[in-house]
């Protein structure tokens, strides 16, 4: 399949709000990720997907997900809306964002910028459900947590034409940070198939701006 490069518009980017419903700040202190005395050489020789999960903590995981995706800086001037990240993301616009689904909790959206956990209600609680009996389906033996991934396009659309690729690239670096994260703090994980819009439009309706790009179990390790 052939495509078009993207290139850009010249518009500056506007990072406009998410509007969550019903957003509640958590307090998790997650802290640092765990990496132990794992070298970067080890982590990525060593890691592997791993299907047969059990539930690690909600702090556990949150500090994977913090330490995958924390924005140590945003941009100001003609740079605002440019975050600094682990991650590479074309334009370091970084439209993927990440949603845990916690059994007590619900819903959890990692806000990067003012690194903060904020539990959020779903718009439609039957399209969560769905979700989750999905995520069970392609992984029956993960009981650990899901991780959703949901990118919002508005800022990538507007700064890039044919920015499509830019946006399955940028979710796929995503995924990769978090897998050696997990691995460097001695959790499991393993990418799902599914794109997860389901969780996009739960969480934030049926909008074109929220796309779900990828989903992803972890957990403690089971021995197999
Ligand atoms: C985008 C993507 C989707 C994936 N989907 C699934 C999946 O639905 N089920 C599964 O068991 N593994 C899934 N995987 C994991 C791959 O099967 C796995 O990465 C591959 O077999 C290599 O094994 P390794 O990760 O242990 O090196 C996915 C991986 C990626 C990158």
């Amino acid at each position: 399949m052939k495509r078009t490069d993207p290139s850009p518009t010249g518009a500056a980017p506007r990072s406009p709000a998410i509007d969550w419903v019903n957003p509640r700040r958590l307090d998790l202190d997650p802290g640092v990720a765990r990496s132990g005395l794992l070298d970067f050489g080890e982590v990525l020789r060593s890691r592997r997907s791993t299907r047969r999960l059990e539930k690690a903590t909600l702090q556990q995981v949150a500090a994977v997900v913090r330490e995958a995706l924390k924005a140590d800086y945003t941009g100001t001037g003609m740079h605002e809306g440019r975050k600094r990240k682990r991650v590479i993301s074309a334009g370091a616009l970084h439209p993927v964002n990440c949603v845990l689904i916690d059994p007590d909790e619900g819903a959890i959206y990692y806000d990067d910028e003012n690194d903060v956990f904020v539990a959020v209600q779903p718009r439609d609680q039957a399209l969560l459900g769905t979700y989750l009996a999905k995520c069970e389906d392609v992984l029956p033996t993960a009981r650990g947590h899901v991780i959703g991934l949901i990118a919002d396009v508005r800022d990538l659309s507007s700064v890039y034409t044919d920015h499509e690729t830019l946006l399955w690239r940028d979710a796929g670096a995503v995924l990769q940070t978090l897998a050696l994260t997990s691995e460097a703090s001695n959790l499991g994980f393993c990418p799902l198939g599914i794109l997860g819009q389901e969780l996009a439009d739960a969480l934030l309706g049926n909008d074109q701006a929220f796309v779900g790009v990828g989903a992803a179990a972890i957990g403690r390790r089971v021995q197999e």
